[in-house]
């Protein structure tokens, strides 16, 4: 059947098609198409995916024949209104599964629980999930099905991350990200990794292989602590120096560097002033904000302002990683400054 679709590189697919169930964009009658190099998403009526997931194209789709049980809500004997409220998604960090619910299904979060428990492989904890809160970012978990530590490994780009849900942040919607940054990374650069939790990043660009040094700051411990336990695991992990310091005491006394990275989305921009000087002339920092839809375009020139103290930096890219809400998405900008 002739649809519109969203091409997206094979790499991409899993982040679009996330992205595109969240929104309820993504048309499940018809059958995703896999083409050597890309994969094209079939969309519902007047959908408008970022245009940073991909590009839109007509295309012919193959009808699914049956439904395939490809939602864990087959698996619950309810009627298709109630159905219709359950989260079309959930994150899959190692062997938990995290999920959020609205107030009208709490009272079923035990059959939902186990639903979820008997459709994802692997899966041993599911946890409702009520979202990351405090300075250290730390996810409020409850469990609602199976059993054991709040501890996990999660796989990602075919490393493994050693994770505490409940202790330190890790989202496994950023693998895209982590993976991207590792392939800009040039020779015999040094980086730093502000706000690193449990050092994904740190950890892609060691791998990588092309950085000299990374330096990974979180002023949380236990986020140092399980990024330690990640790195002793890898050849490549004493390129990667933990430090357990606030973004403030640390841009007291470092020396610029080629890349920088920050993850902090909801206060990075204030630390504007005091990270710009961390940047060597001509280097680039990647920086992640969760902004309102309708001032991504205006963000760059915002960003660019609070990055002024040490003279001009130039927003290179600005693209849109994934909806974060109904009226604001996750963007990652990266900006150079002026010099060499
Ligand atoms: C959103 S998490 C990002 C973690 C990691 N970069 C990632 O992508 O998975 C933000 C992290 O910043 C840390 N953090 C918050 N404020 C900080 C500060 N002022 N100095 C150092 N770390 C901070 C928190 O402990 C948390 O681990």
């Amino acid at each position: 059947m002739r649809a519109r679709g969203l091409v997206v590189e094979r790499s991409r697919g899993e982040e679009a098609r996330r992205a595109l169930r969240e929104a309820r964009t993504l048309r499940e009658d018809l059958a995703i198409v896999r083409r050597a190099t890309d994969l094209v998403l079939p969309l519902v009526d007047g959908a408008e995916p970022p245009s940073s997931l991909g590009r839109l194209e007509e295309h012919d789709f193959p009808v699914q024949e049956r439904p395939s049980r490809t939602e864990f809500r087959d698996l619950l004997d309810w009627p298709a209104d109630r159905k219709r409220l359950l989260p079309r998604s959930f994150d899959i960090v190692g062997d938990i599964v995290l999920i959020r619910l609205p107030p009208e299904l709490e009272g079923a979060r035990g059959e939902i629980g186990e639903a979820l428990l008997r459709f994802v492989p692997g899966a041993r904890l599911v946890g409702l999930d009520r979202g990351v809160e405090g300075v250290e970012r730390r996810r409020r978990v409850e469990r609602i099905a199976g059993g054991g530590p709040w501890t996990t490994r999660h796989r990602e780009n075919g490393l493994a991350f050693d994770v505490d849900v409940e202790r330190a942040y890790f989202s496994p919607r950023l693998a895209g990200e982590h993976a991207r940054l590792a392939r800009l990374s040039r020779p015999g650069e040094r980086a730093y990794d502000l706000c690193c939790g449990v050092g994904p990043f740190s950890v892609m660009l060691a791998h990588a292989g092309r950085v000299a040094a990374v330096t990974a700051i979180d002023a949380n411990p236990a986020a140092i602590r399980l990024l330690r336990g990640t790195l002793a695991r890898y050849p490549f992990g004493p390129r990667v120096q933990p430090v357990e310091a606030s973004v403030e005491e640390f841009a007291a006394s470092a020396p610029p560097v080629e890349r920088v990275i920050m993850n902090l989305p909801r206060e990075g921009i204030k630390y504007g002033p005091q990270v710009a000087p961390l940047v060597a002339p001509g280097g680039s920092l990647h920086y992640y904000e969760v902004v309102r839809r309708d001032e991504v375009r205006e963000r760059g020139n915002v960003v660019e302002r609070a990055l002024s103290a040490v003279g001009p930096f130039a927003v290179r890219e600005l693209r849109v990683v994934h909806p974060y809400s109904p009226s604001s998405d996750l963007i990652a900008v990266t900006a150079v400054r002026a010099g060499v």
